[in-house]
């Protein structure tokens, strides 16, 4: 979704907010653009159409912008198509800014979100002298504080927050005033937004990787809640527009962490992360032998009041919500409904307090996931978040938070934050399991050594790619893929047919093995993939003979079985191999040939691996 950026301080404005963008490219947009001012000037303002390139070729990498105040914005279009004249940054000023150029306009603003109740608002702004020249809610949120700012003759935080009282949606907001040279000033509404203070300069961004090369010290500003920046000084205010004090948090990621390091795309890189990013996940878990959960605040006398458990998220995340049903019902015996984030919270919810709510999400900002989290909590359900990103808005409503430790992941298909939190469903299961006493102490130390064991054995996984980048090159053209297994096998599928979806444009279908001959079957014809993952023993039979079944209709077959597990291959066409290890744990090695193949894929369709069309990394609206 939209990303913003925003930069005071005594070095030029444009590189730095170009860089900030660059940074948050990951997100997904459409259209670009910078305000940048100097001294008491009006501010220049530059947008673009498509790539950030393009902006940054219209700005001389920001440098053609004098001045050390400025905000940025990378749009992801929602109201109104992708144009220039929709981009932002916006002006409270009646006439459309066509050119680039300064622009004497009271207010300038970017704007990350979605403000449900703009049309009414925007009639209302209408009637009082104010025109429109573009189709975006953007465009009255920074005309309706324009309108109070005037009307009352009050300061920048009075207004905003007479904006704040009247808007309904998201938001995160960065707006310079004509009257208040050298400084931003910022809001926020259940949309990501981070303020950074360094030695006489101040940041703003919505995500850390925009500004980790500059400072490290953030804070983060919670729902309506405003924001006056100036150099090297963050001011906080409430609602009431009294000044309230916000602390700072020191980021750990190191600034590498969100380059390429090297390699060609960030997908790729964070492929070969993942023995990293879980071995560091079941560190922060497993101590002398033992699994400690106590960081989330959750004890073994709640993990055995649990009743059943629910959870929520969505993408990726959902499927590893899949993975955990069928580990933690077999494990701890706890009954485990997963639901989409999004049709959850529209749903009835019949809740107990001895509910378990997990809401799983790597940015911890999307917005299915974070109403789900508060529909629970508001009918007495205790929560527990699954988050990667620190400080994030589901890090800070849950009751209870485990981290991940992938570290920042920059590519739009996630891998490593996959991996991790499988790595965490998995240190929460045997510990709930072992607490209730579904399994016993062996149990419980041969899950640990199995646990421990994994990120080795990704290593030799990953090891293996150029077999799995011979196969994607000579079938990058395949029009339809399907991933079938039965038990976790299915869930394995399901993500590695998102990866395919996404980043390679080709049809796919993950499918419980069984269901085909329910009606899918008929789609199989001459050519089509089919991946069979057979890594769960009890089942592999009944999912090689549902293969066979395809084969005899034309599919073509790819087999993803474990080492030493005597498999009839004889009807495959392609067998991968893993490592093997216990049933329950397998999934973390069978993900990444299905990464890799879908990453090889779509190299070798030349399309842009990081940034797939249409997708935005972090979906921060409905
Ligand atoms: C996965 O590759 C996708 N980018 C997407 O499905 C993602 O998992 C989903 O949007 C959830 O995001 P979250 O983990 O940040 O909540």
């Amino acid at each position: 979704m939209c990303g913003i950026v925003g930069y005071t301080g005594n070095r030029p404005a444009g590189p730095i907010l170009l860089d900030g963008l660059k940074k948050l490219e990951y997100r997904g947009y459409d259209s670009a653009g910078i305000a940048v001012r100097s001294g008491d000037a009006p501010a220049d303002v530059v947008k673009t159409t498509g790539r950030l390139v393009n902006l940054a070729n219209a700005t001389d990498e920001g440098r053609a912008l004098a001045g050390t105040c400025g905000i940025g914005h990378t749009r992801w279009a929602t109201h109104g198509e992708p144009s220039r004249a929709n981009a932002h940054p916006h002006v409270s000023g009646n006439a459309e800014h066509t050119a680039s150029g300064p622009v004497e306009s009271a207010v300038v603003g970017v704007h990350n979100g979605i403000i449900e109740n703009y049309e009414e608002l925007k009639q209302k702004l209408i009637n009082n002298g104010y025109r429109f020249y573009s189709g975006t809610d953007t465009e009255v949120v920074i005309k309706l504080v324009d309108y109070y700012y005037n009307k009352y003759k009050i300061g920048p935080i009075d207004a905003i927050n007479r904006m704040m009282v009247r808007v309904r949606g998201s938001y995160a907001l960065a707006l310079m005033f004509s009257d208040y040279p050298g400084e931003i000033y910022a809001a926020r509404r259940d949309s990501p937004l981070i303020i950074g203070v360094g030695e006489g300069e101040t940041f703003l961004a919505s995500d850390v990787p925009a500004i980790l090369k500059y400072t490290r010290s953030v804070c983060y500003i919670d729902n309506l809640q405003s924001a006056r920046l100036l150099p090297g000084e963050a001011h906080f205010f409430d609602l009431n527009g009294d000044e309230i004090e916000i602390p700072k948090t020191e980021i750990t990621w190191n600034a590498e962490a969100a380059e390429k390091g090297g390699y060609e795309h960030f997908m790729i890189k964070e492929i070969h992360e993942q023995p990293k990013a879980v071995r560091d996940t079941l560190h922060s878990l497993i101590r002398d032998d033992r699994i400690d959960l106590s960081a989330t605040g959750l004890c073994a006398d709640d993990l055995r009041r649990i009743r059943s458990i629910r959870i929520a998220a969505c993408g990726s995340a959902w499927h590893v919500g899949m993975s955990a049903q069928y580990i933690i019902e077999d494990l701890c015996r706890i009954p485990v409904r997963v639901e989409l984030a999004s049709e959850f919270r529209y749903r009835t919810l019949l809740a107990d307090p001895d509910d378990l709510m997990i809401v799983i999400s790597q940015s911890g900002e999307t917005a299915d996931s974070l109403a789900a989290l508060r529909t629970a909590k508001a009918h007495g359900v205790p929560t527990l978040a699954i988050v990667n990103v620190v400080g994030s808005t589901i890090a800070r409503e849950a009751d209870h938070v485990l981290y991940t430790l992938a570290g920042p992941e920059i590519a739009v298909a996630t891998t490593k934050a996959y991996s991790a939190q499988l790595a965490a469903i998995y240190a929460l299961a045997v510990e709930t399991a072992f607490a209730r006493g579904t399994i016993d102490a062996a149990a419980y130390a041969r899950f640990q050594t199995g646990m421990l064991a994994l990120p080795e054995q990704m290593e030799r996984v990953l090891a293996e790619k150029e077999r799995i980048q011979w196969f994607a090159s000579r079938h990058a053209n395949a029009r339809d893929i399907f991933y079938i297994g039965r038990g976790l096998d299915y869930t394995v599928g399901l993500e590695g047919g998102l990866k395919m979806k996404e980043i390679c444009y080709i049809h796919s279908e993950a499918y419980a093995a069984g269901e085909l001959k329910h009606g899918t079957i008929s789609l199989i014809e001459d050519g089509t993939l089919i991946v069979g993952v057979l890594t769960q023993k009890q089942l592999l039979e009944k999912t090689l003979s549902n293969m066979e079944e395809c084969k005899a209709r034309g599919g073509y077959l790819i087999g993803l079985c474990p080492e030493g597990v005597d498999v009839q291959t004889g009807a495959l066409d392609f067998t991968i191999r893993i490592p093997d290890t216990d049933p329950h744990l397998i999934g973390s090695l069978a993900i990444i040939p299905l990464q890799l193949l879908a990453y090889y894929t779509s190299v070798q369709k030349g399309l842009d691996v990081d940034k797939p069309r249409n997708l935005a990394k972090s979906v921060t609206v409905e």
